[in-house]
């Protein structure tokens, strides 16, 4: 039986940076499938690392950054193994990104025409008048009226929400096979957040791109991913279908953030539930379960060994020591006590 083929292959990726105070550890033993036109959650808290992750596929990592083990492959390229101009003619062509906050990402002295018209020029053979028009029909793709009036207008006299749109027409103007969006409603307030990622659904439907979609908010990503991983201290936790995550929950992070998802009922705002506790420091990461300081069920194994993989049915899997069951049948008391 042939492999199946997957447009972004991830395995177990160990991604280190090297900095004065020593080795930061930011991943550790990632591994991520997608395929063609799958969107993808990755969900958790500040420093977990979501963007390294995502960056790594396209071969974008600080220049103290390096990945010291695994492989990162996307769309059938070797990620990890390519230099450093092969990576050039990649971005933008075949991944593009879209950041958190539009406003640093568009560059103020130039037209928004003149910089939709130059990531088409940069990545696809359209030329004169043809790249005016492909313009035109990308602010009109995500929802921008007057497009022929709001080509020749500076990003400053645009609203937030629309920079945004404009910066998801020019990750756009090389039809990429990947869309990666760091946080990219964050800076918008909740109404405009609401139109944003309902752009992103619509985008999904008509384009079939695949769509990687960065939060760390669990109830951002509910209504529009196919699968979520759940990130903390460098490693996946949990990953499964957004049903798995939000109807299947195991491991006891994933649960926490589910409860502190606000809820529309007065009185469930009154029972948000924030997780409590410091975050790891990477530069001395825990010999345990990174999650043991913060978990209210942390027994004395979490302190001492990584939680294996647990898997369910499908790709549902979670590392949790909750979850070996078998470990538990062997009757080791003293380690499955609780501190
Ligand atoms: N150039 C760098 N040098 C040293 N450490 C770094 C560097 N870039 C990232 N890190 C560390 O790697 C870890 C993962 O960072 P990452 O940016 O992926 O987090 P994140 O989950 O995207 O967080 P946020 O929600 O704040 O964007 C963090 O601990 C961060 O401090
Ligand atoms: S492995 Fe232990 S500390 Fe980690 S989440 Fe599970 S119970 Fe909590
Ligand atoms: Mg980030």
């Amino acid at each position: 039986m042939s492999e199946e083929k997957y447009l972004v292959d991830i395995r177990h990726e160990q991604l280190s940076f090297f900095t004065s105070a020593g080795e930061v550890k930011a991943l550790n033993d990632v591994s991520i499938r997608m395929k063609e036109g799958e969107v993808l959650g990755i969900v958790g808290e500040s420093g977990s690392g979501k963007s390294v992750t995502a960056y790594s596929i396209m071969g974008l990592t600080a220049q103290n950054g390096r990945i010291v083990g695994g492989s990162v492959e996307f769309n059938g390229h070797r990620i990890d193994e390519m230099k450093e101009k092969e990576l050039r003619k990649i971005r933008g062509s075949e991944v593009s990104i879209i950041f958190q906050d539009p406003m640093t990402s568009l560059n103020p002295v130039w037209t928004v025409g003149n910089q939709i018209e130059e990531s088409i020029r940069l990545h696809t053979e359209k030329r004169g008048a043809e790249v005016r028009k492909r313009a035109r029909e990308l602010l009109e793709l995500v929802g921008i009226n007057e497009p022929e009036k709001r080509l020749g207008q500076y990003p400053h006299e645009l609203s937030g929400g629309m920079r945004q749109r404009v910066m998801i027409a020019i990750a756009l103007a090389c039809e990429p096979k990947l869309l990666i969006a760091d946080e990219p409603t964050t800076a918008l307030d909740v109404t405009i957040q609401a139109q944003i990622l309902e752009l992103m659904q619509d985008l999904k439907k008509k384009l079939g791109m695949g769509i990687i979609m960065i939060t760390h908010d669990l109830g951002v990503v509910a209504s529009m991913c196919d699968n979520i991983a759940v990130m903390y201290a460098g490693e996946i936790v949990e990953y499964g279908t957004t049903d798995d995550i939000f109807y299947r929950p195991m491991h006891e992070y994933t649960k926490g953030l589910l409860r502190s998802i606000p809820k529309f009922h007065e009185k469930d705002y009154e029972r948000l539930i924030p997780i409590e506790g410091q975050p790891v420091d990477l530069l001395n990461p825990p010999k345990g379960c990174g999650f043991a300081p913060r978990c209210q069920s942390c027994m004395k194994i979490c302190l001492a060994k990584k939680p294996p993989r647990t898997d369910f049915d499908g790709l549902h899997y979670s590392r949790c020591w909750l979850l070996q069951k078998e470990e538990f049948l062997k009757n080791r008391e003293g380690e499955l006590s609780h501190v």
